[in-house]
């Protein structure tokens, strides 16, 4: 072969690496047919109060997308992509990742590069590793059936990013600049989005303080990061298909005036001995259950719904409202979203209590209960181990149960079944 025509192909090979492997494993069980007209919103006609204000950054103080500069890595660094069936969540990352500097001493963010997966090297002393200076995000990039890829409303969790940036001392940004440059990072890596509607790939932008001295204070330097890894399900369920929860009222995950509404590393560590203590007792998540009157907040890492007969003997579905003590989440809020636009469905935000809900079982009225989050999309609930008993809950005897209904939805929303404005198309 001449030369000069070698040394094309090892330019394409360079360049076209990350499309050389695929992790294929297709399956669509989606009922998408029937849900696509009930999906159809217009977002601007739902009013679900917020309860918390938009930071407003001025974008000159944000690092920019069009400053990215891209590295992409050698053929040697590129991981062999896993099995669909091996993924599990979270043990497998991508070739690239990409990171940008916050030096305040530098005039504040640097320029954001999209480099080969690579370790951190971090002073012993960084805020992040002794006060949890840091938080986190999750989102999704899915490959729908016309294999497009796409992101699922992550306008919303660059909102919660900077909310939580807000609190923690650490540099806000504009969420669009980010979302350019994790779009890019998801192109670069796109043999990595699962061919499969089972499995996805997950998308974990962080960010630390990295300024290293010990006092309690806004860190002057700072790393955003965004990492990105195959997953599929969260975790496992029982025969029935629904998980068990385990709920101990003697411990709380969040608390008024505390952190419980943003996404830092901080809320998650404390959960560690009591989802192992409900393991061993044979549940898969606890219920985050508050104060006297045992309110439910928030179950494991999603938020809590519950379906019921209400006293106009409608069925109302229902979620505790955004008091501080919940993260927002964007499958919560979009669940409300849709399904406030059913008539043949009730949503409310309010608080339920550990009695209400036991009172409610045992009247007949109680249908369903479930968890919903990014990971997990929607997950039944069928039992809650709560003080010695167990309470079962009918939400797998139900005909045709609301869960599913939000579920297949949310499902056709982002895997381009149906068209709709939640999805943002990004390739
Ligand atoms: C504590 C908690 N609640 C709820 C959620 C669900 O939020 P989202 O739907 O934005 O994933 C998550 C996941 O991010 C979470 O960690």
């Amino acid at each position: 072969m001449p030369i000069r025509r070698s040394k094309v192909l090892v330019k394409w090979i360079y360049e076209n690496q990350h499309k050389m492997q695929t992790i294929r494993c297709c399956s669509s069980l989606l009922r998408y047919k029937e849900v696509e007209e009930s999906a159809q919103v217009e977002p601007e006609t739902i009013s679900i109060p917020q309860t918390t204000p938009i930071p407003q950054i001025a974008p000159e103080f944000s690092f920019k997308y069009s400053d990215l500069q891209v590295r992409l890595a050698a053929p040697y660094q590129l991981q062999p992509k896993p099995d669909a069936s091996a993924l599990g969540f979270g043990k497998y990352f991508t070739d690239h990742m990409m990171k940008v500097h916050y030096h305040k001493e530098l005039g504040g963010w640097q320029k954001p590069e999209i480099v080969p997966f690579e370790y951190l090297t971090i002073h012993p002393a960084a805020k992040a590793l002794h006060y949890a200076i840091q938080l986190f995000e999750g989102m999704k990039a899915y490959r729908g059936i016309d294999d497009k890829l796409r992101l699922f409303r992550p306008d919303l969790n660059m909102e919660r990013m900077n909310l939580a940036a807000q609190r923690s001392g650490l540099p806000m940004f504009d969420g669009e600049e980010l979302i350019g440059c994790i779009t890019r990072l998801i192109q670069i890596d796109q043999e990595w989005v699962p061919h499969s509607e089972t499995s996805t790939l997950y998308v974990r932008p962080t960010l630390i303080g990295t300024e290293p001295t010990f006092g309690v204070m806004e860190p002057d330097s700072a790393l955003l990061f965004v990492i990105m890894s195959p997953v599929s399900a969260y975790y496992k369920t029982r025969s029935d298909g629904a998980v068990s929860i385990y709920a101990d009222p003697s411990v709380v995950r969040a608390f008024p005036g505390g952190v419980g509404n943003r996404k830092v590393g901080s809320n998650y560590g404390p959960t560690i001995e009591v989802t192992a203590r409900a393991a061993k007792l044979g549940h898969q998540q606890v219920l985050w259950l508050f104060g006297p009157d045992k309110e439910l907040t928030e179950v494991g890492a999603m938020n809590i719904f519950v379906v019921y007969i209400n006293e106009h003997g409608d069925k109302q579905l229902s979620t505790p409202p955004l008091n501080g003590l919940i993260l927002p989440g964007v499958t919560r809020r979009s669940i409300l979203e849709l399904a406030s636009q059913w008539e043949d469905i009730t949503v409310k935000e309010e608080v339920i209590t550990m009695d209400r809900l036991i009172d409610l079982n045992n009247q007949g009225r109680l249908l369903e209960m479930f968890g919903a989050g990014t990971a997990v999309v929607v997950t039944p609930i069928s039992n809650v181990g709560y003080v010695g008993e167990n309470i079962h809950i009918p939400t797998m005897k139900q005909s045709q149960p609301l869960f599913q209904r939000l579920k297949d939805t949310l499902l056709a929303i982002q895997y381009g079944h149906i068209d709709h404005p939640f999805s943002r198309i990004i390739s």
